[in-house]
C-alpha cells in the first residue's frame, strides 16, 4: 500500500516585504501563482523513517530529518500520538532545489497529504494548513494551489480569482540561493531607510482576475529582487536575455535564483525559452503554465 500526492511549484507575481519583525520574519504581501511544475511524493509503510529522492537535482535534496517531507510525517505523527512514524518517503523531484519556487515547500504540503492519506488520520483541512505553516512560510499555499495572497509571513492565505491561464518560461541558475541569506541581504540594502507596510497591488489582482498577461506584466514585481542580484549579479543577464527574446515581464521567482518570464502565449513562450537557451547565461529552461491544482493525491 502506498499513496502518491502531486504538488505543484510556484511563482511570485507580487512579493511585498515590509521591515523585519522581532521574530525575524518579514512581513509580506506575497501574491503566489501555482505553475505546473511538479514534485511527486509517494509515501509507503517502512521499518523506519526514511527519505529518497529521484531527479536531476536529487544530489542537493538533504535526505534527513530536516527535509520538509520528513518533519510533515514527524509533526502529524507527534500530534496523533502515533510515535517515531515508520513510513518510507520517496520524491519524484521536477521543481528546482533551492530555486525560489517552493520545491521543499512542496513537498513538505505532500508528504502531509500523503501521509494523512496512508494513515488513515483524516486531518481537517484547517488543521492540515495549521501544520503546513508549522513547517514554512510557504508550505500552506503548496497545498492550496491555484493563486492566493499570503500575508503575515506569508502563511495566512487569501485565494484569488484568476481570469484565464498564464504562460510562463522559468530559467534555472547553476547554483542555488539560500533563502535567510537572501532575507538578510534584503534587510543589508534597507538599513537606514523607511520600508513601507507590505501591500498588494490593486492593478496586479484586477489583471490576475481578467487573464490579462499584458496588465500583469506591468504590475509584477519582487523586492527580494535587487537582494537576489546582488549575491548572484550574473542574473542580471538572465533577465536581459529573457527580455530580448520578447517575454512581456521578467523576474526574479521568490528569493531566488530562478528566474520567470511571463509571455503572451504558450508559441511566445516557446520562442522565449529558445533565446534563453541559446543565450547561454542560465542552466536550462522550462516552459509552465499557471494556475495549477494544489496538491493532489493522486493514487492510494
Ligand atoms: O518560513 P521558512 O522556513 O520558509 O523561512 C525561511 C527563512 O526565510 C526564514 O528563516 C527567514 O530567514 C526568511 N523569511 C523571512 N520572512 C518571511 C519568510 C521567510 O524573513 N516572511
Amino acid at each position: 500500500m502506498s499513496v502518491t500526492v502531486r504538488v505543484p511549484a510556484k511563482v511570485n507575481v507580487q512579493l511585498a516585504v515590509g521591515a523585519a519583525r522581532p521574530d525575524g520574519f518579514h512581513d509580506l504581501a506575497n501574491v503566489f501563482l501555482a505553475v505546473g511544475l511538479h514534485d511527486e511524493v509517494t509515501v509507503s509503510p517502512a521499518d523506519e523513517l526514511r527519505v529518497t529522492c529521484a531527479g536531476p537535482d536529487a544530489h542537493q535534496v538533504p535526505l534527513d530529518r530536516t527535509n520538509l517531507a520528513a518533519r510533515a510525517a514527524l509533526v502529524l505523527a507527534e500530534r496523533r500520538g502515533l510515535g517515531e512514524p515508520a513510513v518510507h518517503i520517496h520524491i519524484a523531484k521536477d521543481i528546482p532545489v533551492a530555486g525560489g519556487m517552493a520545491g521543499g515547500s512542496a513537498d513538505g504540503a505532500g508528504a502531509l497529504l500523503a501521509c494523512d492519506a496512508l494513515w488513515g488520520t483524516h486531518a481537517s483541512r484547517e488543521e492540515l494548513l495549521d501544520i503546513c505553516a508549522e513547517l514554512g512560510s510557504d508550505v500552506p499555499f503548496s497545498l492550496v494551489g491555484g493563486a492566493a495572497l499570503g500575508t503575515g509571513r506569508g502563511e495566512k492565505l487569501r485565494a484569488l480569482e484568476v481570469g484565464g491561464s498564464f504562460h510562463w518560461v522559468f530559467a534555472m541558475a547553476g547554483r542555488g540561493l539560500s533563502t535567510p541569506a537572501v532575507f538578510r541581504e534584503f534587510d543589508r540594502l534597507a538599513e537606514g531607510r523607511d520600508i513601507p507596510e507590505p501591500v498588494a497591488s490593486e492593478a496586479l489582482l484586477d489583471a490576475l482576475a481578467d487573464g490579462d498577461p499584458g496588465a500583469l506584466a506591468a504590475a509584477v514585481s519582487n523586492d527580494l529582487q535587487p537582494a537576489a542580484l546582488s549575491l548572484f549579479p550574473e542574473l542580471a543577464d538572465t533577465l536581459a536575455a529573457g527580455r530580448a527574446a520578447g517575454a512581456l515581464a521578467a523576474l526574479v521567482s521568490g528569493s531566488g535564483p530562478t528566474t520567470a518570464f511571463l509571455t503572451r502565449d504558450p508559441e511566445s513562450a516557446a520562442k522565449v525559452a529558445e533565446g534563453l537557451t541559446a543565450s547561454g547565461t542560465c542552466r536550462s529552461v522550462r516552459t509552465a503554465a499557471g494556475p495549477a491544482a494544489g496538491a493532489t493525491v493522486l493514487s492510494a
